[in-house]
């Protein structure tokens, strides 16, 4: 999903951010309007100042310098209070649109289905998250107050100017036409720049993603020298147009306080007949003209990161508008309740029947059809194993089952009717899985094992991790079940990490049990004790097996043999033997590579 390259101030696109607002709406009325008084303090102040200089230069009144004394002190602590009030409402506004953004994101991101999470990196997807709506809380609280008081203090001082000497602002506002023609040359090339810098920007991030979570694979590939001359390289870059863009503010800055310089002169030739008379107001005069430039710097400034919060904007909300492939239909919702509020009370009890109806499939961004009007019937409470190569297309009918994906054609029955009448919580709800890349959830042992049964004793807790030789395992780690597994377990090995996920799938006790390799990178010792146990484990439910190593599926019911999607042998592993066929040909080669190895061994 590459990022395009905004160019244009399109309104209509930051207007899509105005419903996160809403959260917010009484502190941004209240933080522009003290970021109004503010302002107003900002061109009051130098009243005083012209008051002061007219009136007591030379003079003595004690009694007027007292109230004067006291209201200048008092508009002093206006501008005090406001400016701390709308600093303090900055803060407020930001963090809380910064949480709403995060919340919608988020909750979003947990409606969305398997095949979003394969287009997307993690990285990516994080950034929209973090730096995406960071950009948009602080546009919408200290840009947008920063914005009012400044543009508010260029319209008074202009108005001041004005009413002080309509005809000296007018010599000094006749400089404008040469500011609005410098501004749209910085203008265009500040946004060009500022787009490069992000496109650069978001190159370093992704190489230092991919340097960091494939740190394993590039230190076993010996490629740390490709990727660190790609890193410098684009890090070069970087450094190549952060200097252009200090160069051009540099050079931007310098032309502002030029103009300001000319605009003092112009006050200085033509406004010197004041000077003899009004020195007071000739002061104050010089100030506004002078104040005038900063708000003008800011708008041009303000302008390109409008432009680049654009595109956060859009990504954002690009994200928000991303649909799940599989979805719930509005009927279902109705009855079932969605993911956050379900209506269990409306739920079918689940008995366990599956059946595949001539299903065709192909996922969502591959080329290739991987199942073609399959079908297959699973009853309740058999144990059937798929087997076949790598690549056949066995994870791809565990994924089916668990409605991770939607056939493309044909329809995927459970208990004979139609999976998409029903909420894909009620279906998940059902099935328990191990999946071939198990996954646990940062936190302890027992918060993973908890997961899907968070009543669970202590008692049954220990039962399940028998019923699969993890106890052993857990008594080897340092706390036991309070041992901490690491941002996706991290800390535990893949065959730890099996284990437990098998152990919580069991302690669930669903009516439909689907193991995708489970215990492929499990020791053989503990393996065959898993083995062992699979009698127990597997009745009163329908149980899918997926396996590689073909001596883990003897006993089952019926053994299903893969190959490019279709089901080439269907038996039982006698039956299948007895045939002579691929299954036949699969296993012979496997034991003998097994019995190789044991020699070797
Ligand atoms: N997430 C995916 N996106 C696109 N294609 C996929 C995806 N997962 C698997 N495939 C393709 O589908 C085919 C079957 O894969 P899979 O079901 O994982 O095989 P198996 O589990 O038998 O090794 C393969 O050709 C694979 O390239
Ligand atoms: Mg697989």
């Amino acid at each position: 999903m590459g990022t395009k390259k905004g160019k244009h101030l399109k309104w209509f696109g930051i207007g899509k951010i105005l419903p996160f607002l809403r959260c917010v709406r009484g502190k941004l009325f209240v933080m522009i309007f003290f970021g109004l008084v503010g302002s107003l303090t900002d061109i009051i102040l130098p009243l005083f100042q012209r008051y002061a200089l007219d009136h007591f230069v030379g003079l003595g009144d004690f009694h007027v310098l007292v109230v004067f004394l006291t209201l200048y002190i008092l508009t002093i602590l206006v501008a005090a209070g406001s400016n701390y009030i709308s600093c303090a409402l900055a803060t407020i506004i930001e963090m809380r649109v910064d949480r709403q953004l995060r919340q919608t994101g988020f909750q979003h991101l947990q409606t969305l289905s398997f095949s979003y999470f394969n287009q997307n990196s993690v990285g990516y997807i994080h950034a929209r998250l973090m730096s995406d709506t960071s950009r948009i809380g602080s546009l919408v609280s200290w840009s947008l107050v920063d914005g009012v008081w400044r543009i508010s203090y260029l319209i008074g001082g202009v108005v001041m100017m004005v009413a002080l000497d309509a005809g000296l602002a007018a010599m000094v506002l006749s400089i404008l036409p040469l500011l609005v023609v410098l501004f749209a040359i910085f203008q265009k090339k500040l946004i060009r720049v500022n787009g490069d810098i992000r496109e650069v920007n978001s190159k370093i991030t992704g190489d230092l993603n991919e340097g960091i979570t494939g740190a394993k694979t590039i230190r076993s590939l010996a490629i740390e020298e490709k990727m660190v001359a790609r890193f410098r390289d684009v890090t070069g870059q970087m450094r190549q147009k952060s200097v252009r863009a200090s160069r051009l503010r540099g050079l931007f800055a310098g032309t502002m306080s030029f103009a300001s310089s000319v605009a003092l002169a112009i006050v200085l030739w033509k406004g010197g007949y004041l000077a003899a008379t009004q020195i007071g107001t000739f002061a104050v005069f010089m100030s506004y003209a002078q104040g005038m430039m900063e708000p003008l710097r800011w708008l041009v400034d303000i302008v390109s990161d409008l432009v680049t919060t654009q595109v956060n904007i859009q990504r954002f909300t690009g994200l928000l508008e991303v649909k799940s492939d599989v979805t719930d239909t509005p009927e279902v919702i109705q009855k079932y309740g969605d993911t956050l509020s379900p209506k269990r009370e409306n739920w079918e009890p689940v008995k366990g029947d599956i059946s595949f109806r001539d299903v065709t499939f192909r996922y969502p961004d591959g080329q290739e059809t991987v199942l073609e009007h399959f079908s297959l019937d699973i009853p309740f409470g058999t144990r059937v194993a798929i087997v076949g190569e790598t690549g056949a297309g066995k994870s791809t009918l565990a994924n089916l089952i668990c409605r991770f994906y939607e056939p493309t054609e044909g329809a995927l029955l459970i208990d004979g009717r139609d999976a998409r009448e029903r909420s894909q919580l009620w279906l998940r709800d059902a099935i328990g899985y191990v999946l071939q890349t198990p996954h646990l959830f940062s936190g302890t042992v027992r918060d993973n094992l908890l997961m899907g049964s968070p009543d669970a004793t202590e008692e049954q807790i220990w039962s399940a991790l028998r019923t699969v030789s993890a106890d052993e395992v857990i008594h080897r780690l340092e706390k036991g079940l309070d041992t901490d597994v690491g941002e996706g377990g991290d800390l535990l090995s893949t065959g730890e990490k099996q284990l437990i996920s098998f152990a919580r799938a069991i302690l669930a006790d669903p009516r439909i049990l689907i193991l995708d390799e489970a215990t492929a990178s499990v020791d053989t010792m503990t393996e065959e004790k898993i083995q062992a146990a699979l009698e127990t484990v597997t009745a009163g439910r329908t149980t899918i097996m997926i396996a590689h190593r073909l001596s883990t599926v003897r006993d089952a019911d019926m053994i299903l043999v893969v190959r490019n999607g279709k089901i080439v042998e269907k038996g039982s592993h006698a039956q299948l033997l007895e045939k002579r066929g691929y299954y036949h040909a699969l296993y012979s080669r496997q034991y003998e590579e097994e019995a190789t190895a044991r020699i070797l061994a």
